[in-house]
């Protein structure tokens, strides 16, 4: 990551809209957003102490059960939220439904999607974990949006970010001039920039994927990865290592710091469901994250950005990171077709 000009959040969201980039709705949203995932990362950082781990005793739409975790930021998310005017809905991965604000409050021109808390299978190991949230215009004349009027394409996206509850608290932010990441100041409160234009290089030797599922890829991936292990007698004549964490917001957070590419590929196990990972909350504001810092991302088959969603929860094969390596994937599956 190129060092940036410690500027904070604050100044460089005014910077944005001087410039004409984002307007003072979308400005409020985000600095709202931020406040609420700083909140977040106390609870997170309290561990046991703040008797935050363990399950919540619930299950969410996806069939997971829920940690306490993932239902603190979802109530923290949707609590800050709420009342700041600039939004006229949300939708969340722990929700079932997408939920207009409601009429006590004043509502703007915003619809806000979120995984409140990613990786949330790492919590009670004390690694990393993370929240991801897209920002989507409210088609015009819409007052109270239902699930589909949340239901466009990642090229639509106004902003997306994720923040990252590592050894360091990282907010990484698109408005779709660039890709940018503030580090948390703890003692001042205070996200400040660390990296500005952030570059994934376009080649790598790294990938991330959960191999314990190779079996159950398709034949595509199964090739593809076979000749990443092969290194370099194989056919891509180079030693590939590979990383998996099983958040993906540290795994994406790598890759933007030092390249890699990322892989959720369909296997037998999440075919039904079309994939494991979920379009609105996941696949969707990375792949605007990695597309603005210089990276790719695809189904396999088609630009993420691209695919037209059909539902809130909706499910996709996910492949992103370096352009040149992401492109190899999708040959193996053109080839394949
Ligand atoms: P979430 O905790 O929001 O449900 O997301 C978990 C996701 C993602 O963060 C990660 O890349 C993947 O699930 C890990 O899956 P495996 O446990 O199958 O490796
Ligand atoms: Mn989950
Ligand atoms: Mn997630
Ligand atoms: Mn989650």
């Amino acid at each position: 990551m190129k060092p940036a000009k410690p500027i904070s959040l604050t100044r460089y969201l005014i910077e944005e809209q001087h410039a004409g980039r984002i307007n003072a709705d979308l400005r409020l949203l985000i600095e709202v957003v931020a406040r609420a995932c700083k909140t977040i990362s106390m609870s997170v950082g309290k561990g046991a102490l703040g008797g935050v781990l363990g399950d919540a005793g619930t299950g969410n739409i996806q069939g997971e059960a829920q940690k306490k975790l993932d239902v603190i930021a979802n109530d923290v998310l949707l609590e800050a939220n709420a009342w700041g005017g600039h939004l006229a809905g949300l939708a969340s991965e722990e929700m079932d439904h997408s939920q207009p604000i409601p009429d006590a409050f004043q509502r703007g021109n915003y619809l806000l999607l979120f995984d409140p808390l990613d990786g949330s299978s790492n919590i009670d190991v004390n690694i990393s974990v993370g929240t991801i949230f897209s920002v989507l215009r409210c088609p015009d004349g819409v007052t109270s949006p239902g699930d589909e009027h949340f239901l466009q394409p990642g090229t639509t996206q106004v902003c997306a970010g994720y923040t990252t509850y590592g050894p360091s608290t990282m907010l990484v932010l698109t408005v779709g001039h660039g890709t940018h990441a503030f580090t948390l100041d703890r003692e001042v409160g205070s996200f400040i920039m660390t990296a500005r234009d952030i570059q994934i290089p376009a080649d790598t030797k790294e990938f991330a994927i959960n191999m314990s599922n190779q079996r159950h890829w398709e034949p595509p991936m199964q090739r593809y990865v076979a000749d990443l292990l092969a290194g370099k007698d194989g056919p891509r004549g180079k030693d590939f290592n590979m990383r998996w964490v099983a958040s993906m917001v540290a795994d994406v957070h790598r890759i933007l710091t030092r390249g890699g590419v990322f892989f959720y590929p369909l296997d037998a196990k999440c075919r039904d469901k079309g994939g494991k990972l979920r379009l609105m909350y996941e696949a969707n504001p990375m792949s605007f994250i990695v597309e603005q810092a210089g990276g790719a991302a695809s189904t396999g088959r088609q630009r993420m950005l691209e695919v037209q969603p059909t539902g809130l929860h909706q499910r996709v094969p996910v492949m992103l990171g370096s352009r040149n390596e992401v492109a190899e994937a999708v040959r193996y599956h053109a080839e394949h077709d």
